[in-house]
């Protein structure tokens, strides 16, 4: 798709696009609607309104932003216009933006428009058309940075990595194809790219994460990801829960087993991230780490009741082959601690059912022992439209995790606090890290929306891990 920022005779052939804030109802109406204005009873900006019409030989299409539109809200309803609307655009799409429009809102607007791109059609004989020659005009009245068209073109880049990597069926979206994407990535961007094998992961002491990927004939990938700038003042770590495929194991799943392919939603939000810090070039050190596995059943399964290892040295009584993700993130949040010196480590995991019983699909559940960084997390999350909310992480609920036998056990068998109690299970292996988050994304990174008829990606924490960045970079 190509922009042209405020064309000197646009063509009006083709539609015209015009979003509407709701305080400036009257305003917009005067300064672009001319002798046409539409009555308020017809169109009055509303969130998720629209009015399509045909006027002064043109084609326009209204849409409503309400008063204070959110990033997401913004985003979803500019996403629609080529997702919803393939039949009213040919060649040419005119954005005809009011005055004042803010630059952030015109970052949101351009992503979605971006987005509406993307489907779920990846194995139909006949897909969607794709918008890639669309010539679309900018109409700004106020003086924009070009940047800010760029940035918007790599949040939706990362983003529609983000959706692929998730949408994917566990056919395409291995342990190994994850890692062939994290070094290509490394190729393009110029990121150092690490995968360990069974073999390499044996010698590292990762065996918390071996014992998961025992049971399936696809091998486990140890992905490691670094970022280096030469004018870093911080050091980020990052670790997302890279379970291809969830079956629960020998504790097999009985129920929505096919929507445990988004169970490396965690690692598709932290590995676009990765894309989208490097594409923008932030001054910054990024440690990322995939720990990338099939959670599968055959005769080297591994067992409940069994005792493995960890990288961190604490032994684990396994009760429940099902609770995978947190023996693999243990032992990448140790080999992160232990082998980089960072001054923050964030986790992200489609981890526990429990998450999505006490937030829905609204929010992602938070957890840290820094109340700075949980803050920053929250209200970085906020100005994207990416929520989340704190749980509480005190010692007593790691009582719970007492096991009999083994240092530790993986679940506490109880039909209680499940998020909070695997939150305190990670903490154990994080080897008192003064700033560590985890953000328990079951709910939020693979839901439904009005773009497709199944649950889909959300790329939940891709906007979140940019803006917390952002943020970090502002204040150091
Ligand atoms: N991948 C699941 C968590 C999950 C559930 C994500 C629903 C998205 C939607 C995780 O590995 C899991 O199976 N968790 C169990 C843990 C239990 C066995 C301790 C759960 O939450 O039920
Ligand atoms: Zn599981
Ligand atoms: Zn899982």
């Amino acid at each position: 798709m190509k922009f042209n920022i405020n064309p000197g005779n646009h063509s009006t052939e083709g539609l015209r696009v015009i979003p509407f804030l709701e305080n400036d109802l009257k305003e917009i109406q005067k300064e672009k609607l001319g002798e046409f204005p539409i009555d308020e009873s017809l169109f009055s900006a509303k969130k998720d309104s629209s009015y399509a019409y045909s006027a002064a030989g043109e084609l326009r299409l209204l849409i409503g932003l309400e008063k204070k539109p959110d990033y997401l809200d913004i985003e979803n309803a500019f996403r629609r216009i080529l997702s919803k609307n393939q039949h009213l655009i040919k060649e040419h799409l005119v954005l005809d933006f009011p005055k004042n429009f803010p630059d952030e809102y015109l970052e949101a607007a351009l992503t979605g428009l971006l987005l509406g791109n993307y489907h779920l059609d990846f194995f139909k004989k006949e897909r969607k058309k794709e918008f890639s020659s669309l010539e679309i005009d900018l109409i700004l009245p106020n003086p924009i940075e070009t940047k800010l068209i760029d940035r918007a073109r790599k949040i939706a880049t990362a983003k529609i990595e983000a959706f692929k990597l998730v949408d994917l069926p566990p056919n395409k979206i291995t342990p190994d194809s994850l890692s062939d994407w994290a070094e290509n990535l490394g190729n393009k961007l110029n990121i150092k790219v690490q995968v360990f094998d069974r073999e390499r992961a044996k010698t590292e002491n990762l065996e918390a994460f071996l014992a998961v990927g025992r049971g399936s004939s696809k091998e486990p990938r140890f992905i490691i990801l670094e970022y280096r700038h030469p004018e870093a003042k911080k050091h980020i770590g990052l670790v997302g829960k890279g379970v291809t495929f969830d079956t629960g194991g020998l504790n097999v799943k009985t129920q929505s087993m096919h929507e445990m392919k988004s169970d490396m939603g965690g690692a598709a939000a932290v590995l676009a991230a990765a894309q989208l810090i490097a594409d923008l070039q932030l001054p910054i050190h990024l440690t990322t780490i995939v720990p990338a596995v099939e959670n599968a059943i055959d005769k080297d399964a591994y067992l409940p009741s069994e005792v493995i290892g960890s990288h961190a040295g604490l032994s684990i009584e396994v009760i429940d082959t099902d609770a995978e993700g947190r023996l693999i993130l243990a032992d990448a949040l140790s080999y992160l601690v232990k082998n980089y010196k960072t001054d923050h480590l964030i986790d992200f995991a489609t981890l526990t059912g429990s998450a999505i019983g006490t937030f829905g699909y609204e929010c992602a559940a938070l957890f840290s022992n820094n109340e700075t960084l949980s803050k920053q997390l929250q209200e970085a999350g906020m100005e994207v439209g990416e929520k989340s909310w704190p749980l509480p992480i005190w010692e007593s609920y790691a009582r719970e995790m007492d096991s009999e036998i083994a240092d530790i056990k993986n679940y506490h068998g109880k039909p209680m606090a499940g998020a909070i109690t695997a939150a305190k299970f990670l903490q154990a292996f994080t080897h008192d890290h003064p700033s560590w988050a985890h953000l328990d994304i079951a709910g939020v990174s693979f839901r439904d929306s009005e773009f497709a008829k199944t649950k889909s990606g959300t790329a939940y924490g891709v906007g979140l891990l940019m803006k917390f960045i952002e943020n970090q970079i502002e204040h150091q």
